[in-house]
């Protein structure tokens, strides 16, 4: 009976002793799970939903993300109670492993101004709440491929940039048709093809398309901007004269149809634009003379009217020239300077002129002018259904082991007992 008392004495003391070996073993390894977890979402006074989103873009909380300056100024919050929410986000140089998740999109449904620059993510699904809620959207050499169905999604934009991305759409007027309130606007470099759209919202500013495969002519909705200070249409496949109501964009300072097709002559209407800072012609079918007007638009500081068919005598003098950053009249094969104006060993390319006005030696044309082919893009335009919404990270991880331990030790503890019980 003695004996028997003392055993289960014994047992007894077994057990507990295991038994909070064990409990410290967990609490050890619980409690550096939670050091993990822990201090980011504590020290933020971001929304701990949009803090979570963060983590998961490997974009560090420790550091208050609403603490000015941001992290490489990726971030920029509001100033909510009692939390504050994102309304910038700037994502840049991301690493492959980053990944955009639908969950991620929808907790950030406050952000005003996303941009991704570098960063190879797969475009997603958009959040509807998130896609309202955008002025400002910048995707710079980020998503692989992107529809203009997907970009049309975000109507609330006043500035929309999408560069190095291909997009798919059978024409400009997909992506913008509801874009009522745009600013800004640049498509470059996106193997974007169709025509320039019929209809444009008229207090666009900037204006750029280049780099693209558009075709066709201007169409007069380009020309009735009349906020446009920008309008940078180079290197399509757009062809047809210049129309003269380019003189109607009466705020215009630079203007760039450099690399398509356009033919016809330099319009005298230009002449209706003295403001203009920067011209660039160069690289089309243009003819006929250069206008004189141009010498006097005093505030040019950059004129191109290289590889034209452009003929006659050029009509700048030494001073005009001088006063230019860039000038380039250079593979005009027609055009020629009038020596007693200008040095003859000026280096501007064209030969001098004979006293009828035509060049005195033939100089090698060199139009460079190069344009890949016109076959049309055969497309649909589809949204992107790719959903990524697992979440992962060290703590689950961390969890796991101390279960799995927890239920080693008592698993020896029970067999124990069992062996002590059973003798
Ligand atoms: C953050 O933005 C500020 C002001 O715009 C600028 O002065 C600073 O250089 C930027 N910092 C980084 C890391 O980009
Ligand atoms: C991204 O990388 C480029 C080139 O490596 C660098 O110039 C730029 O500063 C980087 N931007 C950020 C925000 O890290
Ligand atoms: C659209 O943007 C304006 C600010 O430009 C904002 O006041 C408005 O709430 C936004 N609309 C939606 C649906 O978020
Ligand atoms: C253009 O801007 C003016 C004021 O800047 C504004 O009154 C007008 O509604 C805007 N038009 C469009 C189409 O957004
Ligand atoms: C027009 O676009 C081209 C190609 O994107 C760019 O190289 C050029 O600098 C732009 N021109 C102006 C005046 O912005
Ligand atoms: C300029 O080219 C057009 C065709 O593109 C032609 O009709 C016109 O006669 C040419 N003008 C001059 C002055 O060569
Ligand atoms: C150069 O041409 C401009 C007009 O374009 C004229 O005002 C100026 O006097 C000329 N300068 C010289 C040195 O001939
Ligand atoms: C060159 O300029 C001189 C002086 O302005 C002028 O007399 C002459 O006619 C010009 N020559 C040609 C070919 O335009
Ligand atoms: C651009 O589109 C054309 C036609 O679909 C395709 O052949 C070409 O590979 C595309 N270019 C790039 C750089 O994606």
């Amino acid at each position: 009976m003695r004996m028997r008392w003392i055993w289960i004495n014994i047992s007894i003391s077994t057990v507990m002793a295991a038994a909070a070996l064990a409990l410290v073993l967990i609490a050890l390894v619980v409690g550096k799970a939670l050091a993990i977890a822990d201090p980011p979402s504590r020290a933020s006074t971001l929304d701990p939903k949009q803090a979570t989103a963060l983590e998961s873009l490997n974009i560090p909380t420790s550091k208050d993300p609403c603490a000015e300056p941001s992290f490489h100024n990726a971030t920029v919050c509001d100033s909510g109670k009692p939390f504050r929410h994102l309304i910038g986000l700037r994502l840049a140089n991301c690493s492959s492993y980053t990944s955009l998740s639908f969950t991620a999109l929808k907790s950030l449904w406050s952000l005003r101004s996303l941009s991704l620059l570098n960063c190879p993510v797969s475009p997603i699904r958009l959040p509807a709440e998130l896609a309202a809620s955008l002025t400002s959207f910048t995707c710079v050499n980020s998503f692989r491929r992107v529809s203009g169905v997907w970009l049309s999604q975000m109507q609330n934009l006043s500035d929309l940039t999408v560069s190095w991305v291909e997009i798919k759409a059978s024409g400009p007027f997909v992506i913008l048709a509801h874009m009522s309130k745009l600013r800004s606007l640049t498509i470059s470099n996106a193997n974007l093809s169709g025509s320039l759209p019929g209809h444009l919202h008229s207090n666009l500013t900037h204006l750029d398309f280049s780099n693209n495969r558009l075709k066709g002519s201007i169409p007069p909705s380009v020309t009735m901007l009349d906020s446009l200070q920008v309008l940078n249409l180079s290197s399509n496949s757009l062809a047809g004269p210049i129309p003269s109501s380019i003189a109607d964009l009466i705020s215009l300072q630079t203007l760039s149809l450099a690399s398509n097709s356009f033919s016809g002559p330099i319009p005298d209407s230009l002449s209706a634009l003295p403001a203009l800072l920067h011209l660039d012609l160069s690289s089309n079918h243009l003819n006929g003379t250069i206008p004189n007007f141009i010498s006097h638009m005093t505030s040019l500081k950059y004129l191109n009217l290289a590889n034209n068919n452009l003929h006659g005598v050029l009509p700048f003098n030494h001073s005009f020239i001088n006063r230019l950053q860039l000038f380039n009249v250079a593979g005009n094969s027609n055009l020629c300077f009038n020596h007693s104006l200008l040095p003859s060993n000026s280096k501007l390319g064209i030969s001098p002129c004979d006293k009828y006005g035509m060049p005195l030696t033939p100089p090698s044309k060199d139009s460079s002018s190069d344009h890949s082919s016109d076959d049309d893009y055969d497309d649909t335009d589809d949204t992107s259904p790719h959903h990524n919404d697992h979440h992962h990270g060290p703590n689950k991880f961390v969890l796991g082991v101390a279960i799995a331990l927890s239920s080693i030790v008592f698993l020896i503890v029970f067999l124990i007992l069992c062996s002590k019980c059973c003798r």
